[in-house]
């Protein structure tokens, strides 16, 4: 089938999506050419600064799964996933089913092209749900009727936050978002959470990132420091090597020591709330 022909109503597909490009890192097909031209400017720009986009990606992804099996391991059996991205390999409620079976998934994003995806993709599995929502506002996710019809939020849950905070370039609003999380989240909840991290990138490696996605419908990117990223657990205890960049997530969560802090990369740490 033509590229031209398999674009679903309500997509224009040369504006480039944050979901489709991180699809394209990962090796995947559902992705237009002005995906494919945006994601190959970043990863001329990760080349630039010793990194392969493409590399990392995957890695988020093993963080991902590793993250979701710790907790079905610690007995969690909730999970909401905002910032889901495209279905790919090894999906949330793929992996906590397969360690904790009758797990329940709620995945949200804001790109449409996501939800038409899951949607398919999803409607045979009733313990996983699909909708579209905004970060920027969690009490309209965690409040939204088909979420409570789904999930029992007085018990403990677990809120997945991987590779999505970066979209949101405001620190402020970020810190917000963070804590409301934090705040809603049950005794027992966790935080599970991935981010673009600046290591040492130039002014002019930031920029160059931050230009090619503010051609995107997310328009906005934010590398953010150790600190700031840490900072986005606050109050919470964080589990096996701490704030790491994803390469250091083992499938046990220990930390084998083959990362590199210096490059950049994606950052990634799991937090409890203390009981
Ligand atoms: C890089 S992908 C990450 C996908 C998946 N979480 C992972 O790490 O493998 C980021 C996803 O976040 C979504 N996203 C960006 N900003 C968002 C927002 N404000 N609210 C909800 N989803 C958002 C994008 O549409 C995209 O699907």
């Amino acid at each position: 089938m033509a590229e031209a022909d398999r674009v679903p109503a309500g997509i224009n597909p040369n504006v480039p999506s944050v979901a489709r490009m991180y699809d394209y890192y990962l090796g995947g097909r559902d992705n237009f050419a002005a995906d494919r031209e945006a994601a190959e400017k970043m990863i001329e720009i990760g080349r630039r600064m010793g990194n392969d986009a493409r590399e990392i990606a995957l890695a988020n992804r093993g963080f991902l799964g590793r993250a979701v099996r710790l907790l079905a391991e610690a007995g969690v059996r909730q999970f909401i996933d905002i910032g889901a991205g495209l279905p790919t390999q090894d999906n949330v409620h793929q992996v906590a089913q397969r360690y904790a079976p009758g797990s329940r998934v709620v995945y949200v994003d804001n790109d449409p092209i996501v939800m038409t995806h899951a949607r398919a993709l999803l409607a045979r599995d009733p313990d996983v749900l699909a909708l579209e929502g905004d970060l920027k506002d969690p009490d309209a996710i965690l409040d939204d009727p088909r979420v409570t019809g789904h999930l029992d939020l007085s018990q403990p849950y677990a809120v997945l936050l991987v590779a999505v905070l970066h979209f949101i370039p405001d620190n402020a609003e970020a810190g917000r978002i963070t804590a409301r999380i934090r705040e809603r989240l049950a005794p027992g909840g966790f935080l599970v959470l991935s981010h673009l991290y600046a290591g040492n990138a130039t002014d002019d490696q930031t920029q160059a990132g931050q230009q090619v996605y503010s051609g995107t419908a997310s328009g906005g990117l934010a590398r953010r420091g150790y600190d700031e990223i840490v900072s986005f657990f606050d109050g919470l205890e964080l589990l096996g090597p701490g704030v790491v960049p994803v390469a250091g997530w083992t499938a046990d969560a220990s930390p084998d020591g083959s990362y590199d802090f210096v490059k950049g990369g994606i950052l990634a740490g799991v937090g409890r709330v203390k009981a």
